[in-house]
């Protein structure tokens, strides 16, 4: 191992070019190694005093500076040593109709790929106790046989374990039912009902499982919020004066979602989608919009010194690869003595009864012949050996399918949906003019977009704090009037875009601050007059304004274009916070449908808040402010989170977002870069 790592180091010194970012996945398969190996040769480098940094979410590495002379040479700290990456899965229902556990084949498998060093699943591995209502949808009622089936079927991964917690109807059987499947099994490790504690380099993580079973939650995030607050523990809390957990995740809303802590030192909460899809048991509450099928892979980044800096989660949103009767074989049962191939029109039939049950009518249309003709090649297929049954109560043909015995991953263009990207900062409300904002950390953030070489800068809405927005806001405003917060802005970033002639385009909405009555009714549009004075400051175009209160921005390059819609909406916070977020989403789906357009992600100002939701293949975002706290919003109860989000969205093929990674900067960090 070591003369192995020894060779790569002495082939990366050769590849490795000051500045120049390359892929792991590209040294990997140029030096014939695995990724790993790659990452031990690069902590390597490092401590033999080298400085290749690395970007986690890019999975790539950079020289950042020739070799030091042998005088100069220091030890510098692994990047790799120092990353823990975990695999977060949900609800695999097996033993259920609508079990995708050749789905969940295709995950470990990629994350086999990613590196992970371990998994956490979060409950439900069974269907558990069906009820009089959920029986017509198992194929296994029986809680023995599940555990039986589970113990057979969900994928074994030999490079790392997997870490079993209860859900809601695995203990509806009355068994330990994590316990029972890891007997037997070396890569599962069995843990606690509904919830479990990981300390993993001294950081607390809480994993659990909401005690409903499936989605249902009106607001998608009230439930993670609700048990987070409840682990702090008031009285512990009182006495230690912090929280004893830095990150909360939740299984059991098919939803993803990242909540990052409200203030410096606390807690960030993941919600994990589940991977089954149970919209067919959702009966009445279809309400919260289509529950999505997916993982989380979280990435959790410790500094130089070992301290933990955050998680970046990356969400995956597999909805559109389910497979309609998982647990059938995708061939017709038929007899093993039987000869012959069926006609065309056999195999017509065929095709359409293994997707579906129909009817003599409905195959009569499909082939285009009377219903005597359909009936005679259905008894010429059973005459072939295949079990075609009619089911007299719904008067239609069925074929019969051999249970699945063995499980492959699903095909999922993993290459080419990695390659497939799209990335963007997202920063808003940096209400101008206000004596809280922020003039100094607006270059940090477009130092972050150099450095993370985003393609697009966007900006929320209110770029100003506008005047007279409520009795008294004049006192506290340091630079008043359109005209004073115009040259505050002006100054701050015609520099930035003067001395980087490759700094990304920022593209603006204007909120409602920016169209307050002062400058609005008297037929001014502050941000328009911002972007034409600086765009004239700078010598092109690099403020775009897509309007007021809302604005589409194309982002990337074809073929990877997404629409990133930009929202300044009224109003405050509702008790959950994802609910702003979720409805407009759900509203917009509507739209969509109907116009026949498509957004991608949608990213809402106004509220001061960060977080993230990938919901109805939607990336959507809360955007945080640049405004620290006001006597406005104390009156409103409301703590502002001051940060941004570097976005990175991957798509496929037919352009579905699969998977998302949004990186929250908070306002500590951006100082520190
Ligand atoms: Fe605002």
């Amino acid at each position: 191992m070591k003369d192995k790592i020894a060779k790569v180091v002495t082939h990366l010194a050769e590849i490795l070019q000051p500045g120049i970012e390359f892929k792991l996945q590209y040294l990997s398969s140029k030096l014939g190694v695995s990724k790993e190996i790659i990452r031990k040769g690069v902590d390597q480098m490092r401590a033999n005093g080298i400085n290749v940094v690395a970007d986690m979410s890019t999975e790539s590495v950079q020289l950042v500076k020739s070799s030091p002379s042998e005088k100069d040479v220091k030890p510098l700290s692994p990047v790799f040593g120092s990353r823990k990456r975990i695999l977060l899965m949900s609800d695999a229902f097996l033993g259920s109709k609508l079990q995708q556990n050749s789905l969940v084949h295709a995950v470990i498998k990629h994350a086999e790929g990613l590196g992970v060093d371990f998994a956490i699943f979060l409950g439900n591995m069974i269907a558990g106790k069906p009820t009089s209502k959920t029986k017509q949808h198992y194929f296994l009622t029986d809680t023995e046989e599940q555990i039986q089936y589970a113990r057979d079927n969900f994928p074994v991964s030999k490079k790392f374990k997997i870490y079993v917690i209860n859900g809601p109807s695995d203990i509806s059987s009355g068994k330990n039912v994590a316990e029972e499947i890891a007997t037997g099994r070396d890569d599962l490790v069995a843990r606690k009902d509904l919830f479990s504690e990981f300390d993993i380099n001294g950081v607390k993580v809480i994993a659990a499982h909401s005690k409903k079973s499936g989605p249902g939650a009106y607001t998608l995030s009230y439930p993670v919020e609700n048990l987070a607050a409840s682990q702090i523990g008031v009285s512990e809390w009182r006495h230690t004066g912090r929280q004893n957990f830095q990150i909360m995740i939740v299984g059991g809303h098919f939803v993803g979602m990242h909540q990052p802590p409200q203030k410096e030192g606390g807690y960030h909460m993941i919600s994990v989608p589940g991977l089954y899809n149970p919209s067919d048991m959702m009966d009445g509450e279809k309400k919260i919009g289509s529950p999505m099928v997916g993982f989380v892979v979280m990435d959790l980044i410790f500094d130089e010194k070992g301290k933990f800096v955050k998680p970046i989660v990356t969400c995956y949103n597999l909805s559109g690869y389910t497979i309609e009767k998982d647990y059938l074989e995708e061939a017709p049962k038929r007899q093993p003595s039987a000869e012959g191939e069926p006609s065309e029109d056999q195999k017509k039939v065929l095709d359409c009864l293994l997707s579906n049950s129909a009817s003599t009518g409905a195959l009569s249309r499909l082939i285009g012949k009377d219903k005597t003709y359909v009936e005679e090649t259905i008894s010429g297929l059973q005459k072939l050996g295949f079990e075609l049954i009619r089911d007299e109560a719904k008067r239609a043909w069925k074929i019969v399918r051999d249970r699945r015995v063995e499980f492959k991953p699903i095909n999922i263009p993993w290459t080419e949906i990695q390659a497939n990207y799209v990335e963007y900062l997202l920063y808003g409300d940096t209400q101008i003019g206000s004596d809280n904002d922020r003039p100094k950390l607006i270059p940090k953030i477009y130092k972050l977009a150099l450095l993370r070489k985003v393609q697009k800068i966007l900006h929320a809405g209110d770029v100003t704090d506008g005047k007279d927005i409520y009795a008294g806001h004049s006192e506290h405003l340091v630079a008043c009037g359109a005209d004073n917060q115009k040259e505050r802005m002006k100054k701050i970033l015609v520099p930035i875009y003067k001395k980087h002639p490759e700094m990304p385009n920022t593209e603006v909405i204007s909120g409602n601050h920016d169209m307050c009555r002062a400058y609005a009714g008297a037929g001014h549009d502050v941000v328009e007059a911002i972007c034409d004075g600086v765009n004239a400051l700078v010598g092109r175009k690099v403020l775009i304004y897509l309007g007021h209160d809302r604005g589409d921005s194309n982002c990337g390059r074809q073929p990877n274009k997404i629409k990133v819609r930009l929202l300044h909406p009224d109003g405050g916070i509702p008790m959950g916070r994802s609910y702003r977020l979720q409805e407009t989403i759900r509203k917009l789906i509507l739209v969509l449908v109907e116009e026949g357009d498509d957004i991608h992600s949608l990213a809402i100002g106004h509220l001061h808040v960060a977080l993230f939701m990938l919901n109805n293949g939607i990336a959507g975002f809360m955007v945080p402010g640049m405004q620290g706290e006001t006597d406005y919003l104390i009156r409103k109860a409301l703590t502002p989170q001051i940060g941004c989000w570097v976005v990175r969205v991957c798509l496929d093929g037919v352009g579905d977002v699969i998977s998302v990674t949004p990186e929250y900067f908070d306002e500590k960090e951006l100082e520190s870069m």
